[in-house]
């Protein structure tokens, strides 16, 4: 799946610099995700009490919400240190086996995309969330040996787009289960002024209120639209990000009001005019648009029908009329 746009939810290469300056590093800074902040608190503050590791927690949710942030929060919060890996990458039994051997008491592994991890690998994280225990088979045939060695009780955060995609027996050995979901525009405002001001950049409320409307309830994307406000106004404009440069950079970025960019677009367009509106399949509509189906329904789907935009029948996808008058269409009169 190749999503480089620029509102794209999945972290670019750009991001990985920027992020990690502005990324908040304890609770008391992260903003937004209230009920999932109110919890972590008080199972951090139990586990402190008791000088016990965390209990393993899986977050889920939307890319570009702060997953991997919250990981490194909840490192700092216990005072430990954080190894961060991914479901891909983890493919050989040893190299999970060389991180789990090398953690000290009271880490964190991070495992992002945690659904994608190979189910063999996922043998062998049960054992060690449980038991603190990693089995190791040493030689080959007949005169192979197991041995089991003591870990130190280490804590798992998994991180995962699609919960429904981990297997019962990883989720079941979760005992904290936290779901992220999008940002209210108010608190993009906030996580837009805060990144402003580590970026010392000027920028008024009304230009913060502006890009946090066009963020698609993501941070990621909200950061990544001032960064761009930010350089339109030092070569366009006199440095100040004001209401009017902020709309022009946006404009230039192709990114509309809701946060649709012209990809987005394209597939609403392609649904009112090749399609009339009629039910449409997401093959179909991917061969239409010349996109990649899993793309269209993993990436542009889930904010279209967020927004009201479309919605899925058992037939297909339809376009509602909130689409159509964003499209300037106008709706035919039986949706
Ligand atoms: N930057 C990105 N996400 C953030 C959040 N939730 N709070 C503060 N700053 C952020």
């Amino acid at each position: 799946m190749n999503d480089n746009r620029l509102i794209s939810s999945t972290r670019l290469a750009e991001d990985e610099q920027a992020e990690y300056s502005l990324r908040p590093r304890y609770l008391n800074e992260y903003i937004g995700q209230s009920a999932v902040k109110e919890h972590m608190r008080i199972y951090i503050g139990a586990a402190k009490l008791r000088g016990e590791a965390l209990d393993h927690a899986i977050l889920y949710g939307p890319p570009g919400l702060g997953k991997t942030t919250l990981a490194a929060i909840i490192a700092n919060e216990m005072g430990g240190n954080i190894r961060i890996t991914s479901g891909p990458a983890l493919s050989h039994a040893g190299d999970l086996a060389a991180i789990l051997t090398k953690l000290s008491a009271g880490d964190i592994l991070f495992i992002d995309e945690i659904h994608r991890l190979n189910p063999s690998i996922e043998e062998i994280l049960y054992p060690a969330m449980e038991d603190f225990k990693l089995d190791i088979v040493i030689g080959k045939g007949p005169a192979a040996k197991s041995i089991r060695l003591d870990l130190p009780e280490f804590t798992l955060v998994g991180a995962t787009t699609r919960l429904g995609l981990l297997s019962s027996p990883l989720r079941d050995r979760f005992g904290i289960k936290e779901q992220l979901v999008p940002y209210p525009p108010e608190e993009l405002v906030e996580i837009i002024l805060r990144s402003a001001s580590i970026l010392n950049a000027d920028i008024d409320d009304e230009s913060a209120i502006e890009i946090a409307s066009r963020s698609r309830g993501t941070p990621r994307i909200a950061n990544r639209l001032l960064r761009r406000a930010r350089d339109y106004a030092q070569v366009v404009g006199d440095g100040a990000i004001n209401l009017e440069c902020a709309r022009a950079a946006m404009d230039m970025l192709g990114v509309d009001e809701y946060g649709l960019d012209a990809t987005d677009r394209r597939i609403l367009m392609t649904m009112i005019d090749k399609f009339g509106g009629r039910p449409v399949g997401v093959d179909t509509l991917a061969a239409a648009t010349g996109e990649d189906s899993t793309t269209v329904e993993e990436v542009y789907e889930p904010y279209l029908l967020r927004l009201g935009f479309i919605a899925r029948t058992p037939r297909g996808r339809i376009v509602l009329p909130k689409g159509y008058i964003h499209m300037d269409c106008t709706p035919p009169s039986d949706v």
